[in-house]
């Protein structure tokens, strides 16, 4: 048995680096899992990777913009017809900006909230009466270390993040007595292609990379982003079943830094 077996889950931001290993893990633990993303030539990727890692993996993919609000209900109704009852919803789809507040534009602040922010509330709305059925719902909430941890330069993200972490506690007060639990998961310096993408087209090196997780954390590297999807798994998961309201930090030692 599978420590997640015969749940369905939702994935969103599915095609990414820490989103495909949650959707992965999950798989792999017994879950059906649909994997959202806006990014159709990653999602397929993913795909073709998880088929030939694990041949009975059953799971789906959906081509969505998150921060649509009519996206939800097409999810969430993908979701049903496809693989049954949802019980677990992760959200993790995020985007970045780099705009410094005294210059962010409405517009830049708009996209941002939606896609980081309401498509989280939007989400949830939409499942919850699948999640408050299952009797084993739960929801994991992809936020970060920059939540409460806020730097220069990135103000409109980590207000997002921020705000998914106050999100997570005000659900998890209001769904406890219909049996949902609720839990943020805050990554810190985790490699995905996202960064891998970012640091090419500047010109840094693996080992310029490497050089900027040293002083980060504790650890002195980077995380895997298995090293995300397994606190999430846990999350979902029974093993899990006094967890509501929590947000964890998984991040290396940033924090006492
Ligand atoms: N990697 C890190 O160091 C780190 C640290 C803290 C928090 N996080 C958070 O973890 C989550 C995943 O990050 P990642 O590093 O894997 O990034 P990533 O860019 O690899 O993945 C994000 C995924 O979300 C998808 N996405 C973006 N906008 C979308 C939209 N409107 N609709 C549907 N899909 C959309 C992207 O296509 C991408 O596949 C994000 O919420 C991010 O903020 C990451």
């Amino acid at each position: 048995m599978g420590r997640v077996e015969g749940r369905v889950a939702i994935v969103t931001g599915g095609a990414g680096g820490i989103g495909s290993a949650i959707g992965t893990v999950l798989c792999k633990e017994g879950a059906s899992v649909l994997f959202v993303d806006a990014d159709a030539d990653a999602l397929a990727g993913v795909a073709d990777e998880l088929r030939s890692a694990q041949a009975d993996a059953r799971f789906s993919t959906l081509v969505a913009d998150v921060g649509e609000e009519a996206s939800a209900a097409r999810i969430v109704e993908a979701a049903r017809a496809e693989l049954g009852q949802i019980d677990t919803l992760v959200n993790c789809a995020g985007m970045r900006s780099y705009e410094p507040l005294a210059e962010a534009r409405t517009e830049t602040w708009n996209r941002i909230l939606e896609v980081n922010l309401l498509s989280y509330a939007w989400l949830t709305q939409a499942a919850i009466g699948d999640l408050r059925a299952s009797g084993r719902g739960s929801v994991i909430n992809v936020s970060s270390t920059h939540a409460v941890n806020p730097r220069a330069g990135m103000g409109q993200y980590d207000v997002t993040k921020a705000g998914i972490v106050s999100m997570t506690k005000t659900l998890a007060f209001e769904e406890a007595k219909h049996g949902i639990r609720v839990n943020a998961v805050c990554p810190g310096l985790t490699f995905t292609p996202f960064h891998r993408k970012r640091a090419e087209a500047a010109g840094r090196t693996q080992a310029d990379i490497d050089r900027e997780a040293q002083g980060g954390c504790l650890m002195g590297r980077w995380a895997d982003p298995m090293e995300m999807a397994y606190p999430v798994l846990w999350l979902a998961s029974d093993e899990a079943s006094y967890m509501t309201a929590s947000v964890i930090m998984v991040d290396g030692g940033r924090f006492v830094l």
